[in-house]
């Protein structure tokens, strides 16, 4: 049931170059230039107008709804707020006509954004759900939707839904660029054809496997770690940490890379690991400042760079290489590693991966 994995998470890292195409299937085609969610089709007029859309989820899935923030609100204009649904459904919302709620679910069952939905659709918000688990009671009070089609997860660590989450969200933004006419042809033509090779592209990231557990050893006595990113990257660094923590019990802080120096950058001595995502970008350079910094303070750096970055491996003392592509679809990559690191270690350290201690899979209690 394992597929000759040790454990359920590994075997679901794994999953991902075929449930990413598992999402895409039929969905895009980009020798057509064909984008298309089915699920979303009677709603398409809705989001296209919508004065903006609110994003509502917990945890990993809500670490999604941030990187569909940033993606939404590049390439179709639409203002986007993410909101965790525990504080969404208690403080009087400023919701009505005109607003579209995506609802983020992989269990479709997590109690809080279940009430969330509630009240927006109470308030006359049109809501769209993106759920792994078909027939999901969010699938269900949903408007319309689009499964993520990643296949059962069990690990309570969230991996391939969050991969899946990406692709749909992702899918549906450029779906809706397309029709406001928000890209030329040759640029969503040329999106959809790097979106095709994610799946090939994540398959090469798993290559790196062994390097990872390598650097996985020398770390797994941390007690603390920080994880740091920019932009489209900033909210892997929340989930990279969410990752770590959750199997591994090691404090870990995801941050901004920008807001180290309002804070965080008093932690930083010769003790603490700090991750950075530092793929090449629209926030490069300010990324490799930030790494100056932590070098400055001896802090011990480990950066997830593009395959052929020749500053940042001079700068840092261990780099994880992952293959380029679009800064809006880096994410599905970039995350890919981070995913092995905390899988190893917590492996290391001898702890349960597939059923962390207080965690449930669904957290169907408020
Ligand atoms: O089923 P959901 O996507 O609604 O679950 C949300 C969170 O409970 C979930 O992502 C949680 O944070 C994971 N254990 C993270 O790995």
């Amino acid at each position: 049931e394992k597929g000759g994995y040790e454990h359920f998470m590994m075997k679901e890292i794994m999953e991902q170059p075929k449930s990413v195409a598992d999402c895409l299937r039929g969905r895009v085609i980009a020798e057509q230039s064909h984008v298309k969610l089915g699920g979303i089709h009677h709603h398409m007029e809705d989001l296209m107008n919508a004065n903006r859309i609110v994003i509502i989820a917990c945890g990993t899935s809500w670490h999604a709804g941030l990187v569909a923030e940033y993606i939404f609100e590049e390439v179709a204009r639409i203002p986007v707020e993410v909101e965790y649904a525990s504080e969404f459904r208690y403080r009087n919302p400023i919701i009505g006509k005109g607003d579209v709620v995506i609802a983020i679910s992989q269990s479709g069952e997590t109690a809080d954004t279940l009430a969330a939905i509630e009240i927006a659709q109470k308030n006359g918000a049109t809501v769209l759900g993106v759920c792994n688990v078909v027939g999901s009671s969010i699938a269900r009070v949903s408007d319309e939707g689009a499964y993520t089609h990643a296949g059962p997860e069990i690990g309570v660590a969230s991996t391939k839904a969050f991969t899946a989450q990406l692709t749909v969200l992702t899918t549906m933004a450029l779906m809706v660029a397309k029709e406001k006419k928000m890209l030329s042809d040759v640029n969503l033509q040329k999106l959809l054809f790097e979106l095709e090779q994610v799946p090939q592209k994540i398959e090469e990231t798993l290559k790196l496997d062994e390097e990872i557990k390598v650097i996985s050893a020398l770390y797994k006595d941390a007690t603390n770690f920080l994880y740091l990113g920019r932009g489209y990257n900033f909210p892997v660094a929340l989930e990279g940490a969410l990752k770590l923590k959750e199997i591994s019990y090691i404090h870990a802080e995801g941050y901004p890379a920008a807001e180290m120096k309002h804070g965080p950058i008093a932690l930083i001595d010769e003790e603490m690991p700090v991750v950075f995502i530092a793929t090449k970008d629209s926030s490069y350079d300010k990324v490799v400042s930030n790494i100056q910094e932590v070098k400055a303070r001896k802090g011990r750096v480990i950066a997830i760079v593009t395959k052929g970055d020749v500053l940042i491996p001079k700068m840092v003392d261990h780099v994880i290489e992952v293959p380029d592509v679009h800064e809006i679809l880096m994410p599905m990559i970039s995350v890919v590693p981070l995913q092995l690191l905390s899988y190893y270690i917590a492996v290391m350290r001898g702890c349960n991966v597939d059923q962390p201690r207080n965690l449930a899979k669904s957290v169907t209690v408020e």
